[in-house]
């Protein structure tokens, strides 16, 4: 009885330990930031809950008796066998059936909880490419690279990917999914109601490449006055001097992610001192980095391939998303930094 006693509170502690060491710890589970976070959070708390109780059962239970009952100095006998036990057995069959049971109908129920729709949701499209994030606000006219969203205002996103799959995380938010590659039918929605002011990293959870690591993009949680207000400004198309808006599209469109500035080499050849210098490609023959070869890098990057670097890194389909415009903006934004 006395082990019996023992070995309950043991098993009581640790799971209480586990439980809450877990689910206090900022940095095991950052804060809460979405309406869907506090589903997600509830049905793991409740899987968390169990997992922690039967690692204590199985834990305390084995160090207790390797303890305990340990063989002692000058002890040969053998430890007593006995062979089935019915009651036992119904047991330990019936009460998982019920917790499976249990989750199954939590999970199912939080599942609904969380892609629960609001016909007035925003709507959003989010692009992946290795290794940038962009975001289409079809009904602003906005394309940017940082994701600003209201507050208590559900999101949804439609998202897909240009090159490999990649993930979209926002870990405070809770929910996450992957973007696939292909056509419409790879489309992927997503939902999602902040409800907490604040500024949140975007990573892509899904290994993509050399720099998976640095796909990364800002997402800003604002009032919705401020959020009408960037939107204004964000819709306006750019009005500034060719090189701003070179720039403005370089970062919008994520050149910047292989580009450097300032002569390091990401992916791509860094854009400084660039123009207007002679180029060896890949062939070994040279080139003039003039303004006709920066125009046609951006809309056939694998016609003439600088030496270094390979065929095919560099997506293929600029030709579509720029227009002639932002193209010649962009190559006196790059012809700013020779
Ligand atoms: Cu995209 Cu990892």
């Amino acid at each position: 009885m006395i082990h019996f006693v023992i070995v309950a509170f043991l098993v009581a502690v640790s799971t209480y330990g586990l439980y809450t060491f877990v689910l206090t710890n900022e940095i095991l589970l950052p804060f809460q930031a979405s309406e869907q976070a506090v589903f997600i959070d509830g049905l793991f708390s409740v899987h968390w809950f169990f997992i922690a109780f039967f690692y204590s059962l199985i834990v305390v239970f084995v160090l207790y008796s390797v303890v305990v009952f340990r063989r002692r100095p000058g002890d040969e006998s053998d430890g007593e066998h006995f062979e089935g036990n019915t009651k036992l057995e119904i047991v330990w069959t019936v009460i998982p059936l019920i917790i499976v049971m249990g989750l199954s109908f939590a999970g199912a129920q939080t599942l609904a909880d969380v892609e629960r729709r609001d016909p007035q949701a925003i709507e959003v499209n989010v692009v992946a490419s290795q290794w940038n994030w962009r975001f289409e606000y079809p009904d602003y006219g906005i394309i940017t690279n940082e994701l600003v969203l209201p507050k208590d205002q559900q999101i949804l996103l439609h998202m897909r990917s240009e090159d490999v799959i990649h993930s979209f995380w926002v870990p405070e938010f809770r929910v996450k999914q992957d973007v696939l590659p292909g056509d419409e039918d790879f489309t992927r929605d997503l939902r999602v109601t902040p409800n907490e002011y604040g500024e949140y990293r975007l990573r892509c959870a899904e290994l993509c490449g050399q720099l998976h690591y640095n796909m990364l993009a800002d997402v800003r949680v604002v009032s919705v006055s401020e959020f009408a207000g960037w939107a204004e400004i964000a819709a306006a198309d750019c009005e500034a001097d060719d090189v701003t808006c070179g720039e403005k599209w370089a970062t919008q469109f994520g050149c910047v992610a292989c580009h450097s500035q300032d002569g390091t080499v990401i992916v791509g050849p860094t854009w400084s001192g660039l123009a207007d210098s002679t180029v060896t490609l890949a062939d070994g023959s040279t080139v003039l980095a003039d303004a006709d070869y920066l125009v046609n890098s951006i809309l056939e990057p694998n016609a003439q391939v600088h030496e270094g670097f390979s065929e095919g890194i560099m997506p293929p389909n600029f030709a579509e998303s720029l227009t002639t415009e932002q193209i010649d903006q962009l190559v006196a934004f790059i012809q700013s930094l020779k």
